[in-house]
């Protein structure tokens, strides 16, 4: 099992100086679930075992290989905050981080990727044909997993958000090349493809209490605009923050084709000489004949790093809102402490 802390994991997270006593506070404040993400990290370690070498193998390979389970912590938090006392809410927290895994195997081959997580990529290493296997093997033990429970709710819950996950990847694969990409499309993709299994995370524990349905409705509030923002800044960070950092190159996104949010908002904006240059890289699939610092300037130029900033503050904001509707103390503090991590992370 990885000795490194969760919250040690979060804390390497990286934030920027004035961020630290956020981050200093955040560390505190996982610690409210540390002992049961340990629980989860071994449920993980189980769960990925098959008596097929093979999955055990890339299932070690992914569960050792980091990772920030902030879905995990995010489920424990919002258990612990409804005073739930039970164990499930472990069992759950690791069917989200199955999932979540399945769908960044996936997408790394769908994107090409050749590194997740500082590390070679599964696609790379095991090839797109047991990757697509491997993946599908963690959408259903996450589903086995769940149904262990046998509550059709929760069961309904995840097959709904499992079903969007996959209709946001593909929305966002047929745009791919494209420079016709609107803002609204885009956050549909974003709702489809992040939001709603963060916002799964935060309202499934109001299964497991005999709640108020206003708290259940905030966490899904909470949940939706945590996940927006964090999508937001994934994609920001694509444009602002280092290689060593990401665990992959800066600009991966558009040398996969993918035009997100700092582009999104200059494009309309920008100059004829521009736009091709944007369509150069995505035909090249990388900086062949326009320089990274072309692009950089551009988006410099026209402000896109600043709108896009603006919006992950916006949604960061709304996750806030709809925390500070919950009842108060240590738990929705985490949760408040969560929702400026996501806005202001790193990588
Ligand atoms: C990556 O999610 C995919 C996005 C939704 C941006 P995470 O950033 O949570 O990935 P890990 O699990 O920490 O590697
Ligand atoms: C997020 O999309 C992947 C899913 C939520 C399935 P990205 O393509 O932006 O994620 P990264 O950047 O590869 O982690
Ligand atoms: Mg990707
Ligand atoms: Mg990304």
């Amino acid at each position: 099992m990885n000795s490194t802390s969760l919250s040690d994991r979060l804390l390497l997270a990286n934030l920027p100086e004035e961020e630290k006593a956020n981050g200093r506070r955040l560390v505190r404040a996982l610690s409210l679930v540390e002992g049961k993400l340990r629980l989860v990290e071994e449920e993980l370690e189980r769960r990925t075992r098959s008596e097929v070498p093979t999955i055990s193998l890339i299932g070690e390979y992914l569960v050792d290989g980091g990772g920030k389970r902030i879905r995990p912590a995010l489920l424990l938090l919002a258990s612990r905050l409804l005073g739930y006392e039970g164990s499930v809410d472990v069992k759950y927290a690791a069917v989200l981080e199955l999932i979540h895994t399945a769908t960044l195997v996936h997408d790394d081959i769908i994107d090409g990727a050749d590194t997740r997580r500082g590390r070679v990529s599964v696609n790379r290493r095991w090839g797109n044909e047991l990757t697509v296997l491997f993946g599908d093997y963690l959408y259903m033990k996450g589903m086995k997993v769940a149904l262990e429970e046998g509550d059709v709710r929760v069961l309904d819950l995840l097959a709904d958000v499992t079903l969007a996950m996959t209709e946001g990847e593909i929305l966002g694969a047929e745009r791919r090349g494209s420079l016709a990409l609107t803002i609204e499309d885009y956050l549909e993709v974003v709702r489809r493809k992040t939001a709603l299994l963060f916002a799964a995370a935060c309202r499934i524990p109001a299964f497991l209490v005999a709640g108020r349905p206003e708290q259940a409705e905030a966490l899904w509030g909470f949940g939706l605009a945590l996940g927006t923002a964090f999508q937001l800044q994934d994609d920001l960070l694509d444009y602002t923050a280092s290689e060593e950092d990401l665990g992959k190159p800066v600009l991966s996104d558009l040398r996969e084709g993918k035009l997100t949010l700092p582009l999104i908002l200059s494009l309309p904006d920008a100059t004829a000489d521009e736009r091709a240059a944007v369509e150069t890289v995505m035909r090249e699939k990388g900086f062949v004949s326009v320089p990274v610092s072309a692009i950089l300037g551009l988006v410099e130029r026209l402000d896109g790093l600043g709108r896009a900033r603006r919006l992950v503050e916006e949604y960061a904001g709304r996750a806030r809102d709809h925390a500070l509707s919950l009842p108060a103390g240590d738990s929705r503090d985490a949760l408040l402490l969560a929702s400026e991590y996501a806005a202001n992370r790193r990588k």
